[in-house]
């Protein structure tokens, strides 16, 4: 049985990845913040340019993210950055289980599970990311896959952990190449999504924010947004440039007007 989405603000974030210098950085987050929207914008920087982000976001509605967050709460785990310092310094946000993440840092469904319920224990709202590469879409285990990856937090937090938490899916031979998910594509991943949440609490599932990630633009979010299931993205390249991080949050406005 189809499961419908309830009405949530659409959420438009930014993932800068490992990209920026103090001066551009300022250039953008300063751009972003002097806009208002209907939708809610989600800036997510490298660590380091997290204070600097917070500072000049402050008095503006964007939110502050970050990249990763390490599933242990303190000691020694040199470079790691925890749930507790991310709040501390302005993030409400944190990606868990970004592709990059899984395939460059070996990260596991269970670690990703880990970082899932630290981000739950202190209150920063995880967008846990999910997708499939191209050889597991073309042989079939697409949705194995994404099932697979969010069973993996289902069982070690439960589904009341995903109340008010975000959802993304990003298929990874979608990420940087240009070539997106087609409208139809993205929602039928959506779709099949939230209704596996469903199967444990169609409530939760219907307020989830399932954003869709991979080579988004100014050009292909309007269609990607007039999906029912599609309630925003996960910008990676577009995020970079003011012009095309504002056309976005433009098209998710309207589509929130419709
Ligand atoms: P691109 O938009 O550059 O494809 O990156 C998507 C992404 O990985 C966002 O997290």
């Amino acid at each position: 049985m189809a499961c419908p989405p309830v009405a949530v603000a659409m959420l438009v974030a930014g993932n800068w990845k490992m990209n920026g210098t103090r001066v551009s950085v300022d250039a953008l987050t300063s751009a972003l913040a002097a806009r208002a929207h209907a939708c809610e914008v989600l800036v997510i920087p490298p660590a380091v340019f997290v204070p600097q982000v917070s500072a000049a976001l402050s008095g503006s509605t964007v939110a502050l993210g970050s990249q990763t967050v390490s599933e242990f709460e303190s000691g020694a785990y040199t470079g790691e950055v925890s749930c507790t310092m991310a709040l501390e310094f302005g993030c409400r946000y944190a990606l868990v289980g970004h592709s990059e993440r899984r395939a460059l840092f070996a990260e596991s469904d269970a670690q990703v599970a880990a970082k899932f319920a630290a981000c739950k224990a202190t209150g920063l709202v995880p967008v846990l990311c999910v997708g499939e590469t191209l050889e597991e879409r073309e042989s079939g285990e697409t949705e194995a896959v994404v099932f697979r990856q969010v069973q993996a937090v289902l069982d070690a937090c439960g589904v009341g952990a995903f109340a008010d938490a975000v959802l993304a899916y990003e298929p990874v031979w979608a990420i940087g190449t240009g070539k997106t998910a087609s409208p139809d594509q993205a929602h039928i991943m959506h779709a099949a999504l939230r209704e596996r949440l469903a199967e444990s609490n169609a409530e939760i599932a219907g307020g989830l924010r399932i954003l869709y990630g991979g080579s988004v633009n100014a050009g292909n979010a309007s269609d990607l947004f007039a999906e029912r299931d599609i309630d925003g993205a996960l910008l990676g390249g577009a995020a970079l440039d003011a012009e095309a991080f504002e056309a976005i949050c433009a098209a998710a406005d309207a589509e929130m007007a419709r």
